[in-house]
């Protein structure tokens, strides 16, 4: 069943008579609530282009946990980007231009698709109870670490077809929260509050939504609640947050601090970051060296050269050879990911045609994800990447 909310007479006909058979098309919020109270399977909810965005994002943000298979789409007559963001935090799965329609038709399929999955009805994406966690390092600061891992959290959950839970454990100087443009209400110090009783309930409470498939786990807003977190605590807070996802990306650091050891211990995948600079390539054999002492396998490890191709008079080569390890995945360098930072929306989301995001999305599904890509799976961001390209 798929509800069509659209207060344009015009708009709402010409909609319907598009989008075939089975579209119930209403201009009244509470006849939306109606219809889903019915609990049909599968259910869509499409806010068309003459909505108020704010009437649409309330719902989208009511729903995600009242009813988290309920896919919700927003149209619109124009896309830009500051709406996409905050749709997307809100649980909007995909905001579609409403004068494509076979955009907005790919856009119901696939949103049909990810509320199969999440209602059980298809293959489960993944059928271990356990999220694998994926923690970036560098040992040296700077290297993009916090980008590329908000990038590669966005990139896995693929607009909500897998759960990723983002950990920011950089305790004193975490911004994945800023980068998100997320309001730090709840962080992990609330965790070192419970100590004795933190289980998965208590820290499901702490996370912060941010898109479909992804929530986050922010770092304290005071720099001197990290003396709080110790290494037992956050051994216990990612063994929790291992039960609520499929994928748990883990922010860091750039030194081996007693919650980075506590994520090294857990980690099925540690991406290790460099940028082609001398301090940052020595960093980083140590910091392969510290792997080595604490017997972490060297086969789970991906190496990442960001900024690969700045001219800085060190090639690939010269990366492979001084870490004596093949790089996994060569992100560019670009201009694009400061902007995109600094509108506080993430580069594979505004821009999914870009370079760097195709080599995150490469990252994220050719070398960390363990299950096949969704048949579409680059239809939000590629869309979204269109409109904030315009
Ligand atoms: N591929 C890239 N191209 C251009 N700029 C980049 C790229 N990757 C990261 N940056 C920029 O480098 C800066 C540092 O990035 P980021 O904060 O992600 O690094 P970090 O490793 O998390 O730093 P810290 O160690 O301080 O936590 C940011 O301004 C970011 O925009
Ligand atoms: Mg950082």
């Amino acid at each position: 069943m798929t509800i069509l909310f659209e207060p344009h007479r015009q708009w709402s006909a010409h909609l319907a008579s598009q989008l075939g058979t089975g579209v119930l098309t209403t201009s009244r919020i509470e006849d939306v609530e109606r219809l889903l109270a019915d609990q049909h399977p599968e259910p869509l909810v499409l806010f068309g282009p003459t909505t108020d965005p704010g009437l649409a994002l309330d719902f989208a943000s009511r729903q995600r946990l009242a009813r988290p298979a309920l896919g919700v789409l927003l149209l619109r007559e124009r896309l830009d980007v500051e709406t996409m963001g905050q749709a997307l935090r809100a649980g909007v799965r995909d905001v579609v231009d409403a004068r494509d329609i076979p955009a907005v038709q790919a856009a119901c399929a696939r949103s049909l698709e990810v509320s199969r999955h999440l209602l059980g009805a298809g293959t489960p994406v993944q059928a271990a109870a356990e999220a694998r966690v994926v923690t970036v390092f560098s040992a040296k600061g700077g290297c993009g670490k916090s980008t590329l891992a908000t990038n590669l959290a966005v990139a896995l959950a693929e607009g909500g077809r897998r759960r990723v839970c983002l950990v920011d454990l950089d305790l004193a100087f975490g911004d994945v929260g800023i980068m998100l443009q997320l309001v730090p209400e709840r962080s992990i110090a609330d965790a070192a509050n419970a100590r004795d009783r933190v289980d998965p309930t208590l820290v499901r409470a702490l996370l912060t939504s941010y898109a479909p498939g992804v929530d986050v786990l922010l770092a304290p807003v005071g720099p001197t609640d990290a003396e709080r977190i110790g290494r037992d605590l956050v051994a216990r807070i990612l063994a929790a947050v291992r039960t609520l996802a499929d994928y748990v990306v883990v922010d860091t650091p750039p030194a081996f601090t007693e919650a980075v050891l506590a994520a090294l211990d857990v980690s099925d995948v540690q991406v290790l970051l460099a940028t082609p600079d001398v301090p940052a390539l020595k960093n980083l054999r140590v910091a392969m060296d510290m792997l080595d002492l604490l017997e972490l396998p060297t086969q789970t490890r991906l190496v990442v050269l960001n900024r690969s191709d700045a001219r800085v008079g060190l090639t690939g080569a010269d990366v492979e050879r001084v870490l004596q390890t093949p790089i996994a995945v060569h992100v560019p360098s670009s201009r694009d990911v400061p902007a995109s930072i600094n509108r506080g929306v993430p580069i594979v989301v505004e821009k999914p045609g870009h370079p760097v995001s195709r080599a995150v999305r490469e990252l994220a599904l050719e070398r960390i994800a363990d299950d096949p890509p969704a048949r579409s799976g680059r239809g939000l961001r590629e869309r979204i990447g269109r409109a904030g390209s315009r």
